[in-house]
């Protein structure tokens, strides 16, 4: 006889908010209709306004059918819809918690593992874990207890510091589960697969064979709604220290022993620890034009809403690499890429090599929208002599995998439901990337007279980017669907 699972509880903090809204649901109901939801008998929703579960249940319908309509059918819907209720709490108030835990266990039954995910505004997480402590709701006595924290993880190393301190008053580090949603994105995961599942890329990928590292992060969206946000948190906390960061990781870290969550965490943490502290020449910030007449932004703000950066990982793979890393918001096109730009051959023995046209082979992978792989080589114009042109090898996923890629979240949600690590980010690495990033901020903060440049909206950012480069010898490059 197969031995029964035992069922799961989901509880959701802050699940009248937009990222419940948005993306949590629309991945559970997604999860669910792939048949991959069924030990999770219950997904119970914890916010403070007052609704019933059906006024629960039509808002959240509400957000599939808006975020996911192509999936969406009303059968399906009905079917995982039973396992959705609402409970009425305050975040800040520890007797709900208790009856939040009478009524989980009326609902569950029989003992049940619980995933308690934490959607709120990040200044309720302690709290919420400490109130979580105190009504017993951590304790694994009867089930697995995990946490779901959503980023911002702290705002600098001291505040990510006393964070995990608090966090590891209740719940040990193997129950967190802290999110960076680029890790849940299909092309981000598959960076690990295309170094190390096959031969042939890795024995160049070092510092003998590659010329320099690009990341790039382009938004098209400016800051929206999101000023009171966005406006203390600036381009650094928002996309650097983590989005940007775990991207890097996952291009220069070294192949770990296993596919095991620690293994594969302890040799991101090294990379992070080989980054030469980053030099305030090396750095540009910028902010877009029209950023001072968002509603919510001062007049004055010295926020940025770009930043490039050149970083540099002091170990034998990549001594002497320059990696260049940029990211803005209001920028000419979506796109997520990272460029892996090789160096020249030794020697050109063709006549008609012109060095300044002549293109390096250029490794592009590409994260989103287009999601692929492109490499681009010099071949021979036919009908010439020796003339060349650079070209393309691509791997596009729309007509390799006819599917539509599922969202970050889909992954995460099931990652974390299964007891699987890898694609969180543990408290020495949030902690590790800060370290990094808090002396730029910082001096970013000192400058006087502070001096953001600024970029139109629509651009690729300020020229001082393109100069942080050009200094170097070389350019930005985009390799997936776009030309600067
Ligand atoms: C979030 C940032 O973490 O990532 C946002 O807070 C940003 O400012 C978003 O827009 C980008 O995510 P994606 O998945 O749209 O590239």
């Amino acid at each position: 006889m197969t031995e029964q699972k035992q069922a799961i509880t989901i509880v959701i903090f802050g699940a009248s908010g937009d990222l419940t809204w948005r993306k949590l649901v629309p991945a559970l109901y997604n999860n669910f209709k792939k048949g991959r939801l069924d030990e999770c008998a219950h997904v119970v929703g914890f916010a403070r306004r007052p609704m019933s579960d059906e006024e629960f249940r039509t808002h959240l319908k509400e957000g599939v059918t808006t975020f996911s309509p192509e999936t969406f059918t009303e059968a399906v819907w009905a079917a995982f819809s039973e396992k959705l209720s609402y409970f009425k709490g305050n975040l800040e108030t520890p007797a709900d918690y208790v009856s939040l835990g009478e009524t989980l266990k009326s609902l569950e039954n029989n003992p049940a593992n619980r995933l308690y995910y934490l959607a709120t505004a990040p200044e309720y997480y302690l709290g919420a874990v400490e109130n979580l402590g105190t009504a017993g709701l951590a304790d694994q006595s009867t089930g697995w207890r995990r946490v779901v924290i959503e980023k911002p993880f702290g705002t600098d190393l001291i505040s990510a510091q006393l964070l995990n301190t608090g966090v590891h008053k209740i719940f040990n580090e193997a129950q967190v589960y802290r999110i960076d949603h680029f890790l849940g994105k299909e092309t981000a995961q598959n960076i690990l697969f295309f170094r190390f599942a096959n031969t042939i890329f890795e024995p160049v990928w070092n510092r003998r064979y590659v010329d320099n590292i690009q990341i790039t992060v382009a938004e098209s969206v400016d800051v929206g709604h999101r000023a009171g946000y966005y406006d203390k948190a600036g381009v650094l906390r928002d996309m650097f220290q983590n989005h940007l960061l775990q991207l890097l990781a996952l291009v220069a870290m070294e192949p770990p022993s296993s596919f095991n969550a620690d293994a594969l965490r302890n040799e991101k943490v090294k990379v992070f620890e080989s980054i030469r502290p980053i030099t305030s020449q090396d750095t540009v910030r910028g902010q877009y034009e029209a950023y001072r007449h968002t509603e919510g932004v001062p007049p004055d703000s010295q926020t940025p809403t770009y930043a490039a950066l050149k970083l540099y990982i002091d170990n034998w793979r990549w001594k002497g690499v320059p990696f260049y890393l940029r990211s803005g918001k209001s920028m000419q096109s979506k796109t997520t890429e990272i460029i892996i730009e090789f160096q020249r051959p030794p020697h050109l023995m063709f006549a008609y090599t012109d060095a300044g046209k002549f293109m390096p082979n250029v490794l592009s992978l590409c994260i989103q929208p287009d999601e692929g792989i492109h490499l681009q080589f010099e071949a021979k114009l036919p009908d010439s002599d020796q003339e060349m042109l650079p070209v393309d090898m691509d791997f596009h996923y729309r007509d390799s995998f006819h599917d539509n890629l599922p969202d970050a979240y889909e992954r995460l949600l099931l990652e974390a439901l299964e007891g699987d690590a890898s694609l969180f980010t543990r408290s020495d690495m949030i902690e590790a990337a800060w370290r990094l990033i808090d002396p730029v901020v910082s001096a970013w903060g000192s400058e006087n007279p502070p001096k953001p440049s600024f970029y139109p909206s629509g651009s690729w950012g300020p020229a001082d980017a393109d100069a942080l480069l050009e200094r170097d010898g070389r350019c930005w490059r985009l390799g997936c669907s776009f030309e600067i």
